[in-house]
């Protein structure tokens, strides 16, 4: 977390998902009796080493919550690999998964809504260690170790959930998820509903457990100031898909897919695409719905590059729902483009947005009406 970039070759994996999937049968029926499919995760794909921050970024039903799920195994994936140092966790049997499952928490947005108010913080810090069977002999010692860890003390461990602030409830949160000394911990929009103040304070406790313990983190989050700070890479979502992933400063100063370019264009971050991000790119419409993925490229829909190069021309284009886009833009899933070491996008026009500055002035002309 906010640590110097790290070439992407330092370490090994300790995290490798590859072309995970989720499709969920949610409760509704499609004519001719075919059951409504969500396809919240749509072939994902990411390392995570020790000691990194991978931040996940994307708009809210774009499946991140579904991939941090997916790597607790808290739902079973469609398709796909996860390893953890390179063993599969998708072949385990139930009593392997057990074992190995420990190595990988959550910490959730809402620790009120995650923690049994019926239950002491001693109890509730205790918990995971006792279903996992690592209670015995160390485990009241591990719990007072744990809650100083969070900056909390021996104290409140005879007090319940609601005896606490909104900030102290997150570090309890955290000191639940450290019990078992993971290796990898999902936090899934940990400082979203916390004051600003108190995010920093969680964020600091976060980074100081990482530089203590290598653990790697998958950091989901809305807020992109917040990602940029916590996050050493960062992957974004859309529609189910990572359609960007690289260094966290590549994809903040140079965005290569025009979705992250209008994500960073849409609040104000520091150094934000190296401060070309003069205009607010403005999308059109809502992210699409996961029941039915759009053709082609997932954007094609709100695709201002799309539009932009149908009308600069020496492009195949199709009249499309009453739009002109590139044939290629309709018609073809792109696949994703390494454009650096460690920084990829899927646009069938990899030169992108933020990669060559007059692309990216015209397209963000372009998508503000200019
Ligand atoms: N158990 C489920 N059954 C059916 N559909 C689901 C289920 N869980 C998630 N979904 C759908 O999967 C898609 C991705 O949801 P997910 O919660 O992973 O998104 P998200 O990026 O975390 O959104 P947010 O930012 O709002 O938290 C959405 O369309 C959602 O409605
Ligand atoms: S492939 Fe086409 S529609 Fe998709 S992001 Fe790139 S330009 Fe836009
Ligand atoms: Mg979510």
């Amino acid at each position: 977390m906010s640590a110097p970039e790290r070439t992407p070759d330092e370490a090994a994996p300790l995290l490798e998902v590859r072309d995970l999937r989720k499709v969920f049968a949610s409760g509704g029926w499609l004519a001719g009796g075919h059951r409504v499919r969500v396809h919240a995760v749509d072939t994902v794909s990411f390392i995570l080493r020790s000691g990194e921050t991978l931040g996940l970024v994307g708009e809210t039903g774009s499946g991140k919550s579904t991939v941090g799920r997916l790597v607790l195994r808290l739902v079973e994936p469609t398709a796909g690999r996860i390893r953890l140092d390179g063993e599969d966790l998708t072949a385990l049997s139930t009593r392997e998964m057990r074992r190995r499952r420990r190595e990988v928490q959550m910490v959730f947005q809402d620790p009120y809504g995650s923690l049994d108010p019926r239950m002491k913080v001693g109890a509730l810090v205790a918990e995971p260690m006792v279903v996992h069977g690592t209670w015995r002999g160390a485990g009241r010692e591990r719990v007072a170790e744990v809650v100083h860890k969070v900056g909390l003390h021996e104290g409140h461990l005879d007090r319940y959930p609601h005896e606490f602030s909104g900030g102290q409830r997150q570090r309890i949160g955290i000191a639940r998820a450290m019990a078992l000394r993971p290796r990898v911990l999902v936090l899934d929009e940990p400082v979203s509903a916390l004051d600003v103040s108190i995010q920093a304070q969680i964020i600091n406790l976060l980074r100081d457990l990482q530089q203590e313990s290598g653990m790697g983190f998958l950091f989901i989050a809305h807020d992109l100031a917040v990602v940029r700070h916590v996050s050493d890479r960062v992957a974004v979502m859309y529609l189910g898909r990572i359609v960007e992933i690289g260094p966290r400063d590549a994809i903040y100063r140079a965005p290569a897919h025009p979705y992250t370019l209008s994500l960073l264009s849409a609040v104000p971050v520091p150094e934000a695409s190296a401060a070309r991000v003069r205009n607010r790119v403005v999308l059109h419409g809502e992210i699409g719905s996961a029941t039915r993925l759009p053709e082609g490229c997932r954007f094609h829909p709100r695709c201002y590059l799309a539009r932009l190069k149908a009308r600069e021309g020496g492009v195949p284009t199709v009249e499309h729902e009453g739009d002109r886009l590139p044939e290629v833009c309709v018609r073809r899933d792109p696949e994703a483009v390494e454009l650096a070491p460690g920084h990829e996008a899927a646009c069938h026009f990899p030169e992108g947005v933020g990669g060559r500055s007059e692309v990216a002035e015209r397209a963000m002309d372009f998508a503000s009406g200019g």
